[in-house]
């Protein structure tokens, strides 16, 4: 059975494009599902770094089919500048990219309302977005009345629905907007840009459904890559502080057009510490001289918007959960070199949510900001592990941080990451990841 999913289990950036890239040269089809150019992966290959937000990191790998399915929002300006600086930089495989004529196409009015959207919420507190648009794109796809999906670039009655959704946008950007911030769209202007970039794409085009089936039917070995994380999950996760789609596994079938029976194994990326970026509760968040540490050691800032990421101790009542509805079966743990040098680690075991214990992640983001965490503290270590190539290794109080978050979460780890490069990867156990050229 062909199918492996990786999935974030925290609120993004956990460094899955450094899993999927090591796992793509045991795969012959990569997938990108959800989500949009609102992700940010680092791929490091030799000294050569790739930072790309659209395009699957499996881009990188020859001789793997990479694939854009239906369930994605799409930025068509943003895969053709992606296209263009991998070829610029010699990638050839751009050749083996599918791209769903399924996915919902981004568009100017998109941007404007994201940014209208993201500071006009009840509670006076913003999302955060990362502002390309995904939340929009993904209410005018439910919504239906509005939404372009790529096939319809191709099609006669494009430029109808460009008129249509211009004139409709424009009206509503003019009610919601300041006078002097509103900018009305240009339809023709529109349509001549998106012919041009439908033009542009049409070789890679596809009915991506219909291939992924037929290549699980014939056994493919197919990789799902996740974007963002678990919690950001806009069913399951820390709503409203979420993005738009199902981010956790429980999306991989939906966005991919892909049944669950095809995917034979989930590997839940967790990062040693918790990141966020943009607003809502972060139940350990050290908004401190810890934080600041982690961010500085770890170089936490946006790969997509650039913006300083909220740090905090381990949250293994949230990684227990996310693992759980991701249906994980093994965890790789990142960035364990960032943790070095701090004095003492802590890692969250329990909630105290008004006096009372659990280890029930909340439902509810109004319970979700009342809790106190309860913390283990665990020895820390002085050493640099990024050298480090087995477990033998490293030292003693790393190794016992290690094995104290499996028994947290549940879940055993296969793979320890001490480093952005492939190189940098410990197996524990015996990991397939092993088995991935340096
Ligand atoms: P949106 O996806 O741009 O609508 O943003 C919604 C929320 O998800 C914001 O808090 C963003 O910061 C967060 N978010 C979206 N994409 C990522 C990501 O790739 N990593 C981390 N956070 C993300």
């Amino acid at each position: 059975m062909p199918g492996t999913c990786i999935i974030g289990l925290q609120w993004g950036d956990e460094a899955k494009g450094k899993i999927v890239d090591l796992l793509t040269q045991q795969h012959d089809i990569v997938v990108r599902y959800q989500g949009g150019a609102n992700a940010g992966h680092t791929v490091v290959v030799g000294d050569k770094i790739y930072k790309l937000s659209l395009l699957p990191s499996g881009v990188l790998t020859s001789g793997v089919t990479c694939v854009i399915a239906g369930g994605v929002v799409f930025n068509p300006a943003k895969a053709i500048e992606e296209l263009d600086e991998l070829q610029s930089r010699n990638v050839e495989d751009c050749d083996n990219l599918k791209i769903s004529d399924r996915v919902h196409v981004i568009f100017p009015w998109h941007f404007a309302e994201d940014r209208v959207h993201d500071s006009n919420t009840s509670d006076g507190e913003n999302i955060g977005t990362t502002q390309r648009g995904i939340g929009p794109c993904y209410g005018d796809k439910v919504g239906r009345s509005y939404a372009i999906r790529l096939g319809d670039l191709y099609r006669d009655t494009f430029r109808k629905q460009v008129i249509h959704n211009t004139k409709e946008k424009n009206r509503t950007l003019a009610a919601l907007l300041p006078k002097d911030e509103f900018r009305p769209l240009d339809a023709d202007t529109i349509f001549e840009q998106y012919r041009e970039y439908a033009e542009r794409l049409k070789p890679y085009v596809a009915d991506t459904t219909e291939y992924l089936l037929s290549a699980a039917e014939a056994g493919k070995r197919i990789l799902f890559e996740g974007a963002q994380g678990a919690l950001l999950d806009v069913d399951h996760g820390t709503y409203p502080f979420v993005t738009s789609s199902n981010s956790s596994g429980v999306g991989v079938s939906n966005g991919s057009g892909v049944p669950a029976r095809y995917i034979n194994k989930v590997i839940g990326i967790v990062k040693a510490y918790t990141t966020r970026v943009g607003g809502g509760p972060f139940p350990v968040e050290q908004d401190n001289e810890i934080g600041q540490q982690i961010r500085d050691q770890g170089n936490e800032y946006g790969t997509v918007t650039k913006r300083p990421r909220r740090c905090g101790w381990l949250d293994t009542v949230a990684v227990r959960y996310t693992s759980r509805l991701s249906g994980v079966d093994s965890i790789c743990l990142m960035l364990l070199d960032v943790l070095s040098g701090l004095e003492e680690l802590k890692i969250c075991t329990a909630y105290e949510i008004d006096g009372v214990q659990t280890t029930t992640f909340p439902s509810h983001i109004d319970d979700l900001r009342r809790v106190q965490p309860i913390y283990e503290t665990l020895p820390s270590w002085q050493e640099d592990l990024t050298q480090a190539q087995s477990l033998d290794d490293l030292p003693q109080a790393a190794l016992n941080y290690v094995d104290r978050v499996s028994q947290l979460i549940g879940i055993p780890i296969e793979m320890v990451s001490v480093g952005p490069a492939r190189s940098q990867t410990i197996p524990v156990g015996s990991s397939p990841l092993v088995t991935a050229t340096p």
